[in-house]
């Protein structure tokens, strides 16, 4: 397969009012992708839409949404076909982690938390996967993390449910292989967002060097591009998934409780 044209796709990003949302939608738009852009934050994304319409002539759909209920892709799929608008793309990238020690966990967080990460994504991801497929060049990128390849402990539920997103679009990947749908699953390490305000914590990074959204964004789109393109790919912190898929279970596990420790001491 061949660079993706995204000239005349249409591409959904979810969590486009910020960080890496915003990056996907930016260069997305500047590739000639029309886009539809949900996230809770209408006025951000108004903004968004209304920048990247004027300066690369794309139509851009906003739709301010909690995407945190199990029908969110169904529901959303309906609505945009009743506007005329069908899909060709999906980002599904919105997604909040939490930093605590699990007994100081808020309970209905959490469950928002897997609401959005997990169920959401599976539902949109199921929602737009036909139609995806029959548009025949259409990407579907899930956004995981580095941390959904080992146990984090203090981020325990956050680091399960990218060990989900993970481990699905990679099934994903392998269900459409022949199909003209790209999948891809990104595991960005520490990356430069509003992330660690929603975790209310900025020590979640372990003090690694954080990546920009616009470079994350850049090689996950590059990486659509390619002729035998991956599963998945990690954008940065690689000596870390690779220091779990070596080291014996316990070690990591107990390695990442110690990393975990650390940054909260210091945060
Ligand atoms: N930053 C990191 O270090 C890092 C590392 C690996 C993976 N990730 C993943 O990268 C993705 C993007 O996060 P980010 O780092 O760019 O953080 P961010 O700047 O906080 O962006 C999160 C986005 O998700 C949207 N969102 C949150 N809750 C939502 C809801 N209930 N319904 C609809 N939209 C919702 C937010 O928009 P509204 O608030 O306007 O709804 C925002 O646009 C997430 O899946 C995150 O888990 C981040």
């Amino acid at each position: 397969m061949n660079a993706v044209d995204y000239r005349n796709q249409t591409t959904i990003v979810t969590g486009a009012s910020s960080g890496l949302g915003e990056a996907f939608a930016r260069q997305l738009a500047a590739r000639g992708s029309n886009l539809v852009l949900v996230a809770r934050r209408a006025d951000r994304l108004e903004r968004l839409a209304e920048e990247l319409n004027r300066t690369h002539g794309v139509t851009v759909t906003t739709v301010a949404r909690d995407l945190g209920r199990p029908d969110a892709g169904r529901t959303l799929r309906t609505e945009l076909e009743t506007r005329g608008i069908h899909a060709t793309g999906l980002v599904n990238n919105a997604g909040f982690g939490t930093h605590h020690a699990f007994p100081d966990e808020d309970p209905d967080r959490l469950q928002s938390m897997i609401a959005l990460n997990v169920a959401a994504l599976v539902d949109l991801s199921h929602a737009f996967f036909a139609p995806l497929t029959a548009a025949g060049n259409g990407v579907l990128i899930n956004t995981a993390s580095l941390l959904g390849f080992q146990p984090t402990p203090y981020m325990s539920a956050y680091g399960a449910t990218k060990a989900f997103v993970l481990s699905f679009t990679e099934s994903l990947w392998e269900e459409a292989r022949g199909t003209g749908l790209r999948v891809l699953a990104i595991s960005p390490g520490a990356m430069d967002s509003e992330f660690f305000d929603a975790a209310g914590s900025q020590s979640a990074d372990y003090g690694a060097k954080r990546i920009s959204p616009e470079d994350v964004a850049r090689i996950a789109l590059k990486t659509v591009d390619r002729r035998s393109a991956p599963p998945s790919v990690i954008t940065n912190g690689r000596p870390l998934a690779f220091a779990s898929r070596f080291l014996p279970r316990r070690a990591v596990v107990h390695m990442m409780g110690s990393l975990q420790r650390r940054a909260m001491n210091r945060g």
